[in-house]
């Protein structure tokens, strides 16, 4: 190293930034696919890139890495703004050794990670990575154990997302899934813990790798991933927008966003959004668009458990998670994904100090051996736990059934709501009319002359006794019965008294949750 320093600064950056050089930047750009460099561009405020760690290298000599370039590790690090705010990143880099991980570039992730947790500041992973560097052995499987334990540790202390923008096999997918959210980019991305050679040969199915974990099948079938996108670009937009939700870690509240929708706004559409047939589907989200502020609504996992709709949104400007069952699908029963998907959203919102404004109309859990069979008791339990184990605002409004233990389990007074709202619609019982008048009056209906007479009187007797909010509100289970019009009034009225809420549970090391 004769040369003028400065000069070998130069020379030595130049490499860095050509990557993987001309020829892979070009392939990956053929591919459909930004490079890291590239994306990093796209996501961060404009010139707010500083980065860590360019010049690190590996330091493996098997299988010839001695006498290999890997530029930066394959992976770019650093920290940015997106709208201001302070993020931590990392990006892997295809066009050098397939993005693959070895040693240091585990290093520079979890380099990233200490700071973000330091410094309670969010870590974005755009990963694109043929996954452990197959030459470094078990130097790479140690730096992966190493990320999932500063994943493990970072989850609900800071915000995490990761993108999935190339290949992300084996083992290397659990990190991803310690993270708060997986956003997908469609026909690139791609996650599956043993890839098609491998299934054919242990079990003889055949499938491509788009088909068993691309975008559709992890965001639709199994509800590993929580968005899609259609390129690179979509996908980075997106986190910036998720972001916007979220505050920077456990001890902030949500940004609040300037552009304000009168809280107290009548919404007359709300009249006769519930047909009159109790039978008849609708359309939940067309009450949750109406009620919050306009275009502010994020839905989570669209696609997968549709029976239940979560996501972001705003009301006055504030930051709320919205639950809501969609009678639309399955009439808006609980089954095993349903449960899953609400309680990792309702614990997300909880460890990031976000109210929770839960929409119920369901008529309770779905039957069938596969839901008992597939664990409902464990999963519905999920839900119970999530809901009264949150300490953030929670209000409830019963829009129309609400049976059973999927009453209780959607955020029902008694489970720790904060406030509870019904429409004049709401129904609560321990089931549906027709099933109570069949048991209770099992033996009227069996020796009447007329049963089926009988059997439609009977469950109308229950149906007035108890399919209405007023024996629930006489007894203290429903705070106000509103006129949904006000729907939105009587929200945000509560989420301002709730504002100062502070609440705790007894202290311990952790519950044990059924998971
Ligand atoms: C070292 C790798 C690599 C890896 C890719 N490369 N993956 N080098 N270790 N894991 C290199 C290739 O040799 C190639 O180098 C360059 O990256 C680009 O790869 P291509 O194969 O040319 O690209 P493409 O055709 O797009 O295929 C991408 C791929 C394929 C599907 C990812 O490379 C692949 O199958 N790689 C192996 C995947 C894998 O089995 N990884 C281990 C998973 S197990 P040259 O120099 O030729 O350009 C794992 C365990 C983690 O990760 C456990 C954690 C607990």
């Amino acid at each position: 190293m004769n040369q003028d320093p400065s000069e070998e600064l130069k020379r030595r950056q130049k490499t860095i930034e050509e990557m993987g050089g001309s020829v892979r930047v070009k392939k990956q750009h053929q591919a459909g696919k930004l490079t890291a460099r590239e994306r990093l561009a796209v996501l961060l405020d404009e010139g707010t890139f500083e980065e860590i760690g360019a010049h690190v290298r590996h330091r493996s000599t098997f299988f010839g890495l001695d006498k290999q370039d890997i530029p930066s590790d394959a992976v770019v690090t650093g920290t940015g703004r997106i709208d201001g705010r302070v993020v931590y990143v990392y990006s892997q880099d295809f066009t050098v050794a397939g993005g693959s991980l070895g040693e240091m570039h585990a290093q520079k992730i979890q380099r990233i990670q200490d700071l973000a947790l330091k410094t309670g500041n969010p870590i974005i992973g755009l990963n694109d990575s043929g996954g452990a560097r197959i030459q470094e052995g078990v130097d790479a499987l140690a730096g992966y154990g190493e990320i999932f334990k500063r994943n493990t540790w970072a989850s609900g202390v800071v915000p995490q997302i990761t993108v999935i923008m190339g290949p992300s096999a084996g083992g290397a997918v659990y990190s991803p899934s310690l993270t708060d959210f997986i956003i997908m980019v469609r026909g690139t991305g791609q996650m599956f813990i043993t890839g098609p050679q491998v299934i054919q040969t242990v079990t003889g199915e055949q499938v491509t790798g788009e088909e068993l974990g691309g975008a559709d099948a992890q965001v639709r079938l199994s509800g590993v991933a929580h968005f899609s996108a259609h390129n690179d670009e979509e996908a980075l937009r997106l986190v910036r927008q998720l972001l916007s939700y979220i505050p920077n870690n456990n001890r902030e509240l949500p940004p609040v966003s300037s552009e304000q929708d009168p809280w107290n706004r009548l919404i007359p559409a709300l009249a006769d959004v519930i047909p009159r047939d109790a039978n008849k589907p609708y359309d939940v989200k067309r009450i949750v668009l109406a009620v919050i502020d306009p275009a502010s609504f994020l839905e989570i996992q669209q696609g997968y458990a549709d029976n239940m709709v979560i996501g972001l949104g705003r009301l006055g400007g504030h930051v709320i998670g919205i639950t809501a069952n969609q009678p639309r699908v399955l009439a808006g029963t609980m089954d095993i994904n349903a449960s899953d998907k609400l309680a990792r959203f309702v614990r997300f919102c909880d460890a990031f100090n976000i109210p929770i404004v839960t929409f119920v109309d369901t008529p309770g859990y779905l039957p069938g051996t596969s839901q008992e069979f597939g664990g409902i008791i464990r999963h519905g339990a999920k839900v119970l736990f999530a809901y009264a184990e949150a300490t953030v605002p929670k209000i409830t409004v019963i829009l129309r059934k609400a049976y059973g233990g999927a009453y209780l389990a959607m955020c029902s007074k008694s489970l720790g709501a904060d406030w509870v709202l019904a429409w004049p619609t709401a129904e609560i019982a321990v089931m549906g009319p027709e099933g109570a008048a069949n048991i209770i009056f099992r033996d009227v209906i069996r020796q009447a002359e007329n049963p089926e007479m009988v059997r439609k009187q009977k469950a109308e007797e229950y149906r007035e006794e108890f399919a209405n909010p007023f024996v629930a509100a006489s007894r203290g289970y429903i705070d106000s019965i509103i006129d949904p019009q006000e729907t939105r009034l009587h929200i945000a009225r509560a989420l301002m008294t709730l504002m100062n809420k502070r609440d705790s549970r007894p202290h311990k090391k952790h519950g044990n949750m059924p998971l």
